[in-house]
């Protein structure tokens, strides 16, 4: 039997990726970026014309509702753009019951449009009258941004049928229906003064949103998240996207056309991406088998998931955790390991921040998270997984990014290139850009990563979501 060390490099150099495979991916991910274009399949990558015809300048004006739905709560706010880069925002957070997020979608839209009416009530009630018998005034209508953070087949700005739930949400009798539809339907049944006008995916409103707020210089060429789930939007000429009907829309046919690549399931059929036995344990588990495959290696629903399957095999080979390590105390007896998606992506998080003397946080978050005592050797042990999975993460998150610069020709039409980017992932994972920097540099877009900027576009999908109800 390896020791523990011989055992944990093994695991870590599972999770490596040499400079090669970046390359082989990224040229894999300009193909499946070309045949998205052309054609839409249903295991390739999906590349949706989103109807969204121009990014904004900061010069746009005017109060919007906007809606996000996308992970594990429900957003409503309202945004008032000023016109000078600059926006107010009030927003209010829902969670979504796990219940409904599995359930049927009559429920599920019911509370989406009940939070609405909460928020309509509490922040609004003097612009709008809700109840018109008991106040002869017109209400005034709010046009609504709706950000949708799921694969959806867009026909227009505001209509859009959904291709496949991810992130954990299965409510099978939405799937193949207008999710703009649904959503209104439920707000014109509490009779609430609200139009849908956009549907919004996040990476679109974070592109929307960054072109709005960004500093001067640099144009944004794509909107990204790494958060609960990952995805990526940018912009091409209209009449470079082959798949799209140009002609039954002539009055858009010389603009250019905001992409939503759906980048999630780059690769669903694994010729590029790594594949150890433990991506495949957690694909198995997931409610989209086979699908978004790409996303499961990277975003933070996964990593904690990840962890947890490594965990448990160094346990049931005896490295770790063994009954006398157990913690008696009934309060950090918890069932984590043995539970699927017990693990959030920050517990992965403070493990790789952990500069502690004998790693003393990752012994007391293993013993919270997981009620186990460990002695030095095991945490530094677990520690270099954790870290191997998050710069596994943040390689492959260089990947799409430096398909679509490539594809693009970005970098020989423009002096600097700016991202806006937002989630969890990206915002707190420690060093997380620093990593997709140093992956970007070792691909053939080398020292000119310096004329890439990276900025968190917080707002995405509220001012984003709001500039697109702007443009509809
Ligand atoms: C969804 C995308 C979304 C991304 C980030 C993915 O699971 O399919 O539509 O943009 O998560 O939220």
């Amino acid at each position: 039997m390896l020791d523990i060390k011989e055992k944990t490099k093994e695991i870590v150099s599972e999770f490596d990726l040499s400079d090669e495979s970046i390359t082989t991916m990224i040229n894999h991910y300009i193909l499946q970026t070309k045949q998205g274009l052309k054609e839409t399949s249903v295991r390739g990558m999906p590349m949706i014309p989103t109807f969204v015809t121009s990014v904004p300048n900061g010069t746009e004006k005017g109060t919007f509702l906007a809606v996000d739905l996308g992970g594990t709560n429900f957003r409503v706010c309202s945004v008032k753009l000023n016109g000078d880069s600059s926006y107010e925002l009030i927003q209010e957070k829902a969670p979504i019951p796990h219940d409904l997020m599995v359930g049927k979608s009559y429920e599920f839209f019911n509370y989406l449009a009940l939070q609405v009416e909460k928020f309509l009530k509490f922040h609004h009630s003097d612009k709008f009258c809700l109840e018109p018998s008991s106040n002869p005034r017109t209400p005034e209508v709010f046009k609504m941004g709706f950000t949708f953070s799921f694969p959806v087949d867009q026909t227009a700005l505001n209509r859009g049928k959904l291709i496949r739930w991810t992130k954990g949400f299965d409510i099978k009798d939405a799937v193949g229906k207008d999710i703009v539809g649904l959503l209104q339907s439920h707000l014109n049944m509490r009779g609430l003064p609200v139009h849908v006008a956009a549907l919004v995916n996040d990476t679109v409103g974070t592109l929307m949103c960054r072109s709005y707020t960004k500093p001067s210089g640099g144009r944004t060429l794509i909107g990204c998240i790494f958060g609960t789930g990952t995805n990526g939007a940018y912009s091409q000429k209209i009449k470079t996207i082959p798949k799209f009907d140009a002609a039954a829309h002539p009055e858009i046919t010389d603009k250019i056309m905001v992409i939503n690549t759906e980048w999630g399931s780059f690769d669903n059929d694994l010729i590029s991406i790594p594949n150890t036995r433990f991506d495949k344990q957690l694909n198995e588990n997931t409610p989209n088998k086979g699908f978004h495959m790409f996303e499961k290696r990277i975003s933070g629903m996964f990593l904690g998931e990840l962890l947890r399957l490594v965990l448990l095999e160094l346990q049931q080979d005896g490295y770790i955790f063994s009954d006398e390590d157990k913690i008696a105390n009934a309060e950090t007896q918890r069932n984590n390991l043995t539970t699927p998606w017990s693990i959030d992506t920050s517990v992965c998080s403070k493990i790789d921040a952990d500069e502690s003397s004998q790693l003393h946080d990752t012994e007391n978050i293993i013993k919270t998270f997981f009620g186990y005592d460990t002695n030095f050797e095991q945490r530094h042990a677990i520690q270099l997984i954790v870290k191997a999975i998050g710069k596994r993460s943040a390689y492959l998150s260089a990947v799409p990014i430096a398909g679509v610069i490539i594809h693009t020709k970005a970098l020989e039409k423009f002096e600097t290139i700016d991202i806006g980017a937002d989630g969890s992932v990206v915002e707190f994972y420690p060093g997380f850009e620093s990593m997709v920097r140093e992956a970007l540099r070792k691909t053939e877009i080398g020292d000119d990563e310096e004329r890439i900027t990276i900025g968190i576009a917080k707002d995405g999908s509220g001012v984003g979501a709001a500039l697109c109800a702007l443009v509809a």
